[in-house]
């Protein structure tokens, strides 16, 4: 049993392989956080130390206790307005006007596997799963509140999320609703955080926590470029092999904030959920509300470690079984390679020269539908344009499937043009506010998907384009960030409810095409990464990683994105140089060695490529094909430093059984007389004697992990190199 509850001490201990979550509901009935970390058989609660503090009251049952102060105790769920300073978990408001919340232990239960979120990605279960929920309530303004802890004790990994029910006689309104609160009642510790914008991703950020509040989280109506819902909280002295990590990692695809206060005693709250800024939900009697899922990982080996539980747990069990263990095809997409300009010939033409190089899957790109001859139009009118194509969609699939090619076509379904049928008829579909002129990105604007009307148009009008042809993959697109987000459909008092009505709104059309189409591969993508999160993986088994397509800058991308998702999500693409964002050249070679540790493919015009370029894509998609499964499946190791200054990049990847790896270096900048690049390879068997592919050499794992590899050639601009080690038998 991997939850277990001591009667006597009221003591809740969450077991994993490598840590312990502790709980206990006191005397009060208040819930207190006692301790998450490395394994100990010990009841925590001996860390607990009251003592007056002045300016932190006490409830009024411990009015003679001084020491007992709500503002000091680690609080599980922490409530608010009655005497913890702290950021708060929970906010309502009642009927009367009153702010308060006073949560109090009512009951928990334990159970084996766990139940789905209503209308939510949700962690699926493994063999070992087990729930607790806790029931905690406030009885004055009639809100219960259900914790739920869904422990992954193989993955070392808790998920919790919170259930809020009315049980009251009156609507109570909720300004915030976390997924998670975390005290750690000692310790300093650094946040890792990934920021970013459109064309850079996630850039991992290092920073001690100062005293007060830090926080991080997107209001665009999308988890975002600029900021991804995913923390580390880590020991000061944590490196990539050692020490402290904890993660959170937000299952959710909105808006959401990550708020850190190390208080006046240092103690740290972590408190993640959606965002409440613009939030607000009407909870009548009887009604309840699900958060999103928070997944909470601990790792004693840092941050290396931290993320290959999170690589696990995404590929076992956040990725739709269906494509866990399908080598993705090797695609070339469109988009580069044409723009806007194409039709059905130009098309054909690709699928013929990407076939003869090996490529398995033909994507056209934005721009086969309506009147969409460029980017200020037609979206929303999903109906095949004949006209430019030339053909139908069935005649153009039909012919790239009688060249041996899979056909993908891309779709951006939550959003609307001005210029559309779709908007002269329903002009009521979009996010607008009254009287207002909205707000365009790309000159479009963005479809209410919190209406059903709006998710059933776009589920028929998706399947008759999918019905009309043979499509094995769809890129699932979202260009711009939501503003005027109100609904015609809702009163005023429900209009903070939009921005997550939404989100449930895209995530139930998902739902309804997978369950139409269970053979339909999504890829998910938002201006490339702007929605790289659980919550679109739970449905895509890929992400579009960036737009951005430079292998230098990818080498960023792909590594910041590297601490919590694995490498088997990122879509990475071998494109044309000069490079379309950057200007920058790059060797041929290198774009491949960084795409191939991504879901790989090609974003170029075929007919554009020397006979010397189209040698190196046949060498590189059967090295794509040799090495696939020890990418996907393999452990994956960060070997240079964050913010250690290097002039290369360098990256590896171990099989489980430990008899293969395949070490990745780019250099980023090259100089005269300079330091050799040299690592220290890691995850090998250290007794194994592994030979270095194309060379008569052997080393012992040990040497290549303790004495590291030297990479002795390496010269010109961006070059790369792999070296591929094979366990000798
Ligand atoms: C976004 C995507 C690109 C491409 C264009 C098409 O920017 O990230 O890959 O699909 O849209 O408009």
């Amino acid at each position: 049993m991997s939850i277990q509850y001591h009667e006597q001490s009221r003591v809740f201990s969450l077991e994993t392989a490598h840590s312990l979550y502790q709980i206990k509901a006191d005397a009060t009935g208040v819930l207190l956080h006692l301790y998450y970390g490395k394994k100990t058989e010990q009841d925590m609660s001996y860390r607990l130390f009251l003592t007056d503090r002045g300016f932190s009251g006490n409830p009024y049952e411990q009015r003679l206790n001084r020491g007992y102060s709500l503002d000091t105790l680690p609080q599980e769920y922490a409530g608010s307005g009655v005497g913890d300073y702290r950021l708060p978990a929970v906010q309502t408001v009642s009927e009367n006007g009153s702010r308060s919340v006073d949560l109090r232990f009512v009951d928990y239960q334990v159970e084996k596997g766990r139940q789905p979120l209503n209308g939510l990605p949700f962690v699926r279960e493994s063999a070992d799963t087990e729930t607790l929920k806790i029931t905690l309530r406030d009885s004055v303004i009639g809100l219960d509140v259900e914790l739920l802890y869904h422990v992954f004790p193989a993955l070392d990994v808790i998920v919790r999320s919170a259930r809020l029910i009315n049980t009251g006689k009156q609507a109570l309104t909720i300004e915030k609703a976390a997924s998670a609160c975390l005290d750690f009642l000692y310790g300093d510790y650094d946040v890792l955080h990934f920021h970013g914008r459109h064309c850079m991703e996630r850039i991992p950020e290092r920073l001690r926590l100062p005293r007060g509040v830090a926080a991080f989280g997107s209001r665009r109506g999308m988890s975002s470029h600029h900021s991804n819902p995913f923390v580390v909280l880590c020991d000061r002295n944590a490196t990539e092999n050692a020490g402290d990590c904890y993660g959170c990692m937000l299952m959710y695809s909105g808006n959401h904030l990550e708020e850190m206060e190390v208080d006046q005693t240092g103690s740290t709250r972590l408190v993640v959920g959606i965002h409440p800024d613009g939030f607000s939900w009407t909870l009548n009697p009887g009604e309840a509300f699900e958060t999103p899922e928070a997944l909470l990982s601990f790792s004693g080996s840092g941050l290396n470690g931290l993320s290959h539980q999170y690589h696990d747990l995404i590929r076992r069990q956040v990725i739709a079984p269906r494509w866990q263990n399908v080598q993705r095809p090797v695609l070339i997409n469109s988009w580069e390679a044409a723009y806007f300009d194409f039709d059905a010939e130009k098309i054909l033409r690709f699928a013929h020269s990407a076939k003869d190089l090996g490529i398995e899957m033909l994507v056209l790109d934005d721009g086969w539908f309506g009147n969409r001859n460029d980017d200020n139009r037609g979206l929303g009118d999903w109906a095949v344009n004949e006209k430019k194509l030339g053909c139908t969609m069935k005649a153009l699939s039909d012919q790239i499937h009688e060249m041996g090619l899979q056909f993908g076509l891309w779709f951006e379904p939550e959003m609307i043009s001005e210029d559309s049928d779709l908007f002269r008829t329903h002009p009521d579909w979009a996010l607008t506010d009254p009287d207002r002129k909205p707000m365009l990105a790309r000159n479009q604007m963005v479809l209410n998907m919190s209406r059903q009307d709006v998710v059933d148009y776009l589920f028929e009008s998706m399947c008759a384009v999918l019905d009309s042809a043979k499509i094995e993959y769809i890129k699932w697109d979202f260009n711009r960030s939501v503003a005027n987000c109100y609904s015609k459909a809702l009163p005023a008092s429900r209009q903070g409810e939009v921005a997550h009505r939404f989100m449930l709104g895209t995530y139930q059309l998902l739902e309804k095409l997978l369950k139409h189409y269970p053979d339909l591969m999504i890829e998910g993508c938002s201006g490339g990464g702007g929605r790289f999160d659980a919550g679109m993986l739970f449905y895509c088994p890929q992400i579009w990683c960036s737009d951005d397509t430079d292998a230098i800058e990818r080498l960023e991308i792909q590594c910041g994105t590297s601490y919590g998702y694995p490498v088997s999500a990122m879509g990475a693409h071998v494109s044309a140089v000069p490079n379309h964002q950057t200007g920058r050249v790059t060797p041929f070679g290198t774009r491949g060695v960084v795409a191939q540790s991504g879901t790989f493919g090609y974003e170029l015009n075929p007919e554009k490529l020397s006979d010397e370029e189209k040698e190196q894509i046949r060498v590189q998609v059967s090295d794509y094909h040799r090495y696939a499964d020890l990418i996907a499946h393999g452990t994956y190791y960060r070997l240079t430093e964050l913010n250690v200054e290097k002039d290369f990049s360098a990256w590896m990847f171990v099989s489980p059984d430990q008899k293969e790896a395949l070490v990745n270096l780019v250099m980023t900048h090259v100089r005269a007389n300079s330091p050799v690049p040299f690592v220290r390879l890691q995850g090998l068997l250290a007794s194994g004697r592994y030979c270095l592919e194309g060379t008569e050499a052997v080393f012992s794992g040990a040497a290549l992990m303790y004495g590291g590899f030297v990479f002795k050639h390496v010269h010109g601009d961006y070059a790369a190199v792999q070296a591929h080690f094979v366990l000798d038998r």
